[in-house]
């Protein structure tokens, strides 16, 4: 069993990755933090308890709220991608169950000190403000964390924020640059890999014919991202980003990469927020680099399938 925190933005594909984790018999979600990116802080830590209570479960999984802002630059969003609400304007009923009173910053870093050695998988899918401020304000919560699955970053594929720069990494690259120097074990999947994982009309069906409320939801969720995609964007076929994380952690061979160093680019500039590997045998991330894109459907499938 994997005992996981998700750090999150949600954001359609966030939403989409927190129904597959809520579905997987591999995976104890311990508690779901949010943070500021596709919409603002607030809207994020709305939307995690609007998906934690459409898949039926309650306040026995807390939702923190996190960073209203990133460390040091201007806040950014992405609503042209997952429109104003964060969740592409789908009607979901207002959340009943209240926010949790623990911040997100401490939840992180009270798990990770009260856990046993290496035993906390901390999968994060929004800017890493709050990462970042865990490990600066407890630098002992390395302890505790058997590895970091984050999305972030670009290499090859180039970004899709500025022609450099990925849009977690973008919008708090100084947090990135905290986290990916840890020395903390991470694998990290960038859009190298999820540019690669598309959800296609095909993959869509493929999901909703799993027939529970999740796969419904995540049915409706995939549309929605990618008649976003395709009006921000020109593209039919929105990317699986954020999911990718909770495959990695249920099924990790569908990844190959490479180990590496990540450099953040932080100076201002048009390469502000690019990701640099620099391949090497001992770094501590692993960069994913190929997907097997079929299979990771056939995977989100089964997870979805997991909870009536
Ligand atoms: C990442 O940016 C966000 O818009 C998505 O939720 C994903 O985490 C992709 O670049
Ligand atoms: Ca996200």
């Amino acid at each position: 069993m994997n005992s996981v925190i998700i750090d999150c933005d949600p954001g359609l594909d966030d939403a989409v990755a927190l129904l597959a984790a809520f579905g997987a018999s591999e995976i104890d979600v311990l508690a779901i933090t949010t943070v500021a990116g596709n919409v603002k802080g607030p809207q994020t830590a709305v939307n995690a308890r609007i998906i934690r209570e459409a898949a039926g479960l309650g306040d026995t999984l807390p939702v923190c709220a996190g960073a209203p802002r990133p460390l040091l630059r201007d806040p950014v969003t992405a609503e042209d991608f997952h429109g104003s609400t964060g969740l592409g304007n789908l009607p979901f009923p207002d959340p009943q169950i209240e926010l949790s009173k623990t911040h997100a910053v401490n939840m992180i870093v009270q798990t990770c000190q009260t856990a046993q050695d290496a035993s906390i998988t901390l999968v994060v899918t929004g800017p890493m403000t709050n990462v970042a401020l865990a490990l600066t304000m407890a630098p002992n919560i390395a302890r505790g964390l058997k590895e970091i699955i984050l999305m972030g970053g670009a290499d090859t594929e180039g970004g899709n924020i500025t022609s450099f720069a990925e849009f977690n990494v973008f919008a708090d690259p100084h947090a990135a640059a905290i986290v990916f120097n840890s020395g903390i074990p991470i694998r990290c999947l960038s859009l190298d890999v999820t540019h690669f994982v598309r959800a296609t009309a095909e993959r869509v069906a493929q999901v909703r014919a799993v027939g529970t409320v999740p796969a419904s939801i995540a049915g409706d969720l995939l549309e929605a991202s990618c008649k976003l995609e395709f009006s921000a964007k020109g593209d039919r076929d929105a990317p699986l980003h954020d999911p990718t994380t909770i495959l990695a952690v249920t099924k990790p061979d569908l990844f190959t990469g490479r180990t590496t160093r990540v450099e953040v680019i932080t100076e201002p500039g048009e390469q502000f927020g690019r990701t640099i590997p620099h391949f090497d045998p001992d770094g501590p991330v692993l960069w994913y680099e190929q997907a097997d894109d079929a299979g990771a459907f056939d995977e989100l499938c089964r997870l979805l399938g997991g909870v009536a």
